[in-house]
């Protein structure tokens, strides 16, 4: 199946994409990638280090893994591709941030 995992480099998401890829999916991650742009904001650091979405994209094939899309894309504001990749017939998952987007 093809599936679009929104928030996918999120908490929830990256687990999610991952999951759904060892079971032989199509998975594409759309993520803004605003999570990452607090913390720097911030000038705060996660207790365990986070790499980027390249680098765990990487590492996930360096596993065996069947590889995964990634699309930088904000969802609460870029409808119309967001729509154009619903209209590519992915199926959603979503782990978006609390209040991270209004739809
Ligand atoms: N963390 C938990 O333990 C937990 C448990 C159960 C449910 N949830 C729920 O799951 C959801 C996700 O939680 P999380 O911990 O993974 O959060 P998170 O902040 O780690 O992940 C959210 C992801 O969504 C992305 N994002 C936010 N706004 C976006 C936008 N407009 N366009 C594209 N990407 C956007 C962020 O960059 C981030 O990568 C939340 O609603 C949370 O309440 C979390």
């Amino acid at each position: 199946m093809k599936v679009l995992v929104l928030g996918g480099d999120g908490f929830c998401g990256w687990p999610c994409a991952v999951n759904l890829a060892d079971q032989g999916h199509d998975v594409l991650i759309v993520d803004d990638l605003s999570r990452r742009k607090i913390d720097i904001d911030l000038e705060v650091e996660s207790l365990t280090p986070i790499v980027s979405i390249g680098e765990r994209l990487k590492a996930w094939e360096e596993t065996g893994g069947k590889p995964m899309r990634f699309v930088h894309m904000d969802i609460a504001h870029e409808y119309q591709r967001l729509l154009d990749l619903m209209l590519g017939n992915f199926h959603l998952q979503v782990a978006l941030r609390d209040g991270g987007a209004t739809m």
